[in-house]
């Protein structure tokens, strides 16, 4: 009897311990970012050159406190990302543009292709912001997708400030993040 109320304690006790231990670390901070349209997030008009610039400015969360960032502005991020994706690749994209506009050796192809550029750019860094906040908050299987889609970006960026100046095209796209 003894033996059994003691063993009882110490399981409750074990198990208040073990309660607010947290695999991964969830945010319950206020989300910065409101939900969007492509088109209303998109940075791929005006002119080439600051792309980066823009999508920090068109997405500003705190980067200094990635562990922090809010669950739902993580998951703006991570649609964001995926829309700028697939309004390269999918029908109605960037792709599907850029030929409709004779390639991009046209005066409207080449302005296609910066836009395209700027949305790379787009797509890479909200998908390393993913990246950083899910390793900053315990989700660390991501950080091998981190490399690669660094040194996509930054030839992405070199491209975009090749570019800086020209003329840059948007191409309305739905889509919601
Ligand atoms: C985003 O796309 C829309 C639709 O093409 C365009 O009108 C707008 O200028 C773009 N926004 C930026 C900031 O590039």
């Amino acid at each position: 009897m003894h033996f059994s109320t003691t063993f009882t304690a110490l399981l409750s006790l074990t198990s208040a311990l073990a309660a607010p231990i947290q695999l991964t670390k969830r945010s319950s901070a206020a989300g910065v970012l409101k939900v969007q349209t492509y088109d209303e997030f998109n940075i791929s008009g005006g002119v080439s050159g600051n792309a980066l610039a823009e999508v920090a400015a068109a997405f500003p969360i705190d980067t200094s406190d990635l562990a922090g960032v809010a669950a739902s502005d993580l998951a703006i991020i991570s649609s964001a990302a995926q829309i700028a994706e697939d309004a390269e690749v999918n029908a109605g994209g960037f792709d599907d543009a850029i030929t409709a506009a004779g390639g991009t050796g046209t005066t409207a192809g080449t302005a296609l292709q910066n836009g395209k550029i700027k949305n790379k750019v787009l797509k890479l860094q909200t998908d390393i912001l993913r990246i950083q906040i899910e390793v900053a908050q315990g989700n660390t299987a991501s950080q091998s997708e981190l490399a690669g889609q660094q040194t996509k970006l930054a030839a992405n960026v070199a491209l975009d400030k090749a570019a800086a100046g020209q003329t840059s095209t948007a191409i309305s796209f739905s889509g919601t993040d």
